[in-house]
């Protein structure tokens, strides 16, 4: 404190103010020249980079490594140049500190001791700095490397998987397969089990609403909750089993740190807009199947003025479409995100098998964009 003051009157400077970075600003709802860009699984397989520290490390170890988990978040950040970096790590760890046993082989991520209805009672509630503190050293050290001035206008985004998603991945053990694509084991729980599946749930708000307040204090700026199986429920159910645990995350986050923008993703949900806007998120990222002026234009319709939007080329469109198509499709995205509230992104991730000039190609796009003058 008395050092602080003394600074203070030496320079005759005030002390510096963290830097809000321009995604946080565009999320917030401040005057911004362009909206922030960076796409969802921008670090990953598509990237030589990635590829090679892969070829040294199993998935699971990469994560688990803060050092090389920091390297592989900034590979993107170097090579294309977001204005953001996503913490690498996967949504799964969290089910594993549950006490779940988890693999990732080639054909994705697998619990090979799929849960079953009596073992929900003995899952554990995790300690985040003991359990998960892999993906939390991950982030400080992502953290100091923002701070220099090259970077310091990125932020930082912290994610974890939203309860019903990771509810389905615990119950099926494997959804790589065609069989565990219909979630028949997840809804065979929902019909026939519900209140299982609802104390499942409860663990999993809990867990997931401590564990993204830790990487707020390990240095995230804002944070990202993946529903990528939302899309499975019909609108009922989605309100009774997805909707009521992402409002349990968003509102722990919330009422910890109302500074930090929350983006809800939830996939598949076309045409539920009113349903998203009750997660109690501040920014809604949309999939490619929904239309962002639309949504725009319903959401200041109906007193939601103040959610953000972020959102939502094809990723399919990012890896098939012709380089001419591909930087039209961009310029049509972000004229739909419209002038205020608004980030770039993707629909869903980046696919693995996506040329790294397309990337390239709809970063440059993305970032040369200029509103125009009213
Ligand atoms: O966005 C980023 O760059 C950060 C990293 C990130 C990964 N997974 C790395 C990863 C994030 C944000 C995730 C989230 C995730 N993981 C989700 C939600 C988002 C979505 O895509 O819907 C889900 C459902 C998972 C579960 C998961 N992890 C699957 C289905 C797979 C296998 C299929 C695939 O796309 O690779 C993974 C493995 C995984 N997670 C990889 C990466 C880079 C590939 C692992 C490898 O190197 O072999």
């Amino acid at each position: 404190m008395l050092n602080v003051e003394a600074d203070y009157h030496q320079n005759q400077m005030p002390p510096k103010a963290p830097l809000k970075p321009l995604l946080v600003r565009a999320f917030s709802g401040e005057p911004i020249e362009r909206p922030p860009v960076w796409l969802m699984r921008q670090a990953g397989r598509y990237m030589h980079e990635y590829q090679a520290v892969r070829q040294k490390t199993d998935f699971m170890t990469l994560c688990k490594t803060p050092a090389l988990a920091a390297e592989v978040s900034m590979q993107p950040i170097l090579a294309f140049g977001m204005d953001a970096v996503i913490v690498f790590s996967d949504i799964l760890p969290p089910a594993e500190a549950m006490g779940l046993a988890l693999t990732f082989g080639d054909k994705g991520p697998c619990f090979p001791n799929a849960l079953l209805p009596d073992q929900v009672a003995s899952l554990r509630i995790p300690e985040p700095e003991a359990d998960l503190g892999f993906m939390l050293e991950t982030l400080k050290i992502l953290r100091r490397e923002l701070s220099s001035p090259e970077h310091q206008d990125r932020a930082l985004i912290g994610f974890a998987g939203a309860p019903w998603t990771l509810a389905t991945y615990m119950i099926e053990g494997a959804i790589a397969s065609e069989k565990g694509r219909h979630l028949h084991k997840t809804k065979a729980w929902l019909y026939n089990r519900p209140s299982v599946l609802h104390a499942l749930l409860e663990k999993l708000a809990l867990t997931i609403g401590r564990y993204l307040i830790a990487q707020i204090h390990a240095g995230a700026q804002a944070v990202q909750l993946f529903d990528t199986w939302a899309g499975h429920l019909s609108a009922r159910e989605y309100a009774e089993f997805a909707l009521p645990y992402q409002r349990r995350v968003i509102s722990a986050v919330r009422q910890a740190h109302p500074e930090i923008p929350v983006i809800m993703y939830a996939r598949g949900m076309r045409g539920c807009l009113p349903l998203l806007t009750q997660s109690g998120a501040t920014v809604l990222s949309l999939d490619e199947f929904s239309d962002l002026s639309e949504s725009r234009s319903a959401l200041d319709a109906n007193g939601f003025a103040d959610l953000a939007l972020q959102g939502n080329l094809d990723p399919v469109a990012l890896w098939q479409a012709d380089p001419e198509r591909l930087t039209e499709l961009t310029k049509q995205t972000l004229a739909s995100g419209g002038s205020r509230r608004y980030g770039f992104n993707l629909g869903h991730g980046v696919l693995q098998y996506t040329p790294r000039d397309h990337v390239a190609r709809v970063v440059d796009t993305a970032q040369a964009f200029r509103w125009q003058a009213p």
